[in-house]
């Protein structure tokens, strides 16, 4: 049989990425980030974009060298379409549909969220792996997304719960913001969490119904809290930076788990999984460890690597779709806000 080998393609956000996937198996991933946006304090689009036409040619070829591939040897190229920052994403569609236009084959589409949801099918060489059985639960939290996703199938994924605010990564940079501290603030709250009490501080959690989360409450009494601190104690955030990251974390990591409990009980879902930049952290990534115990759950939890945007979940996601033949025409344009479903 021939061989099927899909070239990803990702440029949402601020970082450009290329990955080579042969046979449903990963031989490349190659990601340039842009370190540009730190002295901002967030992703600037426009310097997003410009970077990634910079670095969106030697990426794609570090990736084909490193897997060995020549560029007549691809079956398709799969590219994410959306959603993201229209600039970025521009960058990668355009890129992406030129070069399978020249080579004559393919291309195929990827939902960027589906795309996170899957990357727990990413198959590296020479390890197996325990990947979800469908249906499954995935917990997808980001700088931009905190939701609940039911999948049934790769195609076929529902969201049951989101945000009706702000994202819980959002949260969490904005909570460092407000500290003093660096941009993203993910890493840094984790880290520092790690040498705090998360009991020291109590701060407000949303009472939405359903599946739904809500995380502008939190960043208010929080910055409430802070603000009264503050009058009295100018020193009080640098004296109590670890206990406040760590109580900070607790209070997200709680709310997330609360829905996440509820859906896996009310829908008898024990296969439950987590994806997005926020399923880096450290005490999130420990709360599933301890629901896989005391719930019986069968968790699935990424490498670091996959929890950011990588071209290798796209590249994994274009596999499944060029072997149901889910191609996409040239005409089809990015798109900068679309659901999962
Ligand atoms: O999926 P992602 O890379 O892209 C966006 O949606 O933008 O997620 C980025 C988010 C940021 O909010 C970042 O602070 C958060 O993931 N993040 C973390 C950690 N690493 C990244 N949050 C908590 N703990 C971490 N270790």
């Amino acid at each position: 049989m021939k061989d099927i080998i899909i070239l990803g393609i990702e440029s949402s956000c601020d970082d450009t990425s290329a990955a080579v996937i042969k046979n449903g198996e990963l031989l490349s991933n190659v990601t340039a980030s842009q370190a540009v946006h730190e002295s901002y304090g967030g992703v600037v689009p426009e310097l997003a974009s410009r970077a990634h036409e910079q670095n969106i040619v030697p990426v794609v070829d570090q990736a084909l060298k490193k897997a060995g591939v020549a560029k007549e040897e691809l079956s398709a190229i799969a590219f994410t379409r959306g959603p993201g920052l229209m600039g970025s994403l521009l960058v990668g569609v355009s890129f992406a549909k030129g070069f399978a236009r020249s080579l004559g084959i393919p291309m195929i589409d990827v939902n960027h969220l589906q795309g996170h949801v899957l990357a727990h099918f990413i198959q590296e060489p020479d390890t197996k792996k325990e990947m979800p059985k469908y249906p499954f639960l995935c917990l997808l939290v980001s700088g931009g997304n905190s939701q609940i996703v039911l999948v049934k199938a790769y195609n076929e994924m529902e969201v049951i719960g989101q945000t009706i605010d702000d994202a819980a990564g959002e949260a969490i940079d904005k909570c460092s913001k407000v500290m003093g501290l660096g941009y993203p603030g993910g890493p840094i709250i984790d880290r520092l969490a790690r040498q705090g009490n998360p009991k020291a501080f109590v701060f407000s959690k949303p009472n939405i119904a359903g599946y739904d989360y809500s995380f502008s409450g939190l960043k208010t009494s929080f910055l409430y809290f802070l603000r009264d601190r503050l009058k009295e104690n100018p020193d009080f955030i640098e004296q109590n930076q670890e206990d406040l990251a760590a109580s900070l974390e607790s209070t997200i990591v709680d709310i997330l788990m609360k829905k996440l409990r509820l859906a896996a009980k009310e829908l008898s879902i024990k296969e439950v999984a987590v994806a997005g930049g926020v399923s880096a952290n450290t005490g999130l990534r420990n709360a599933f460890l301890d629901h896989a115990r005391r719930y019986k759950w069968n968790v699935y939890i990424p490498k670091f690597g996959y929890t950011t945007d990588n071209a290798a979940m796209i590249a994994i996601t274009g596999y499944y779709k060029f072997m149901d033949n889910d191609f996409c025409t040239i005409d089809k344009p990015a798109y900068s806000r679309v659901s999962i479903g």
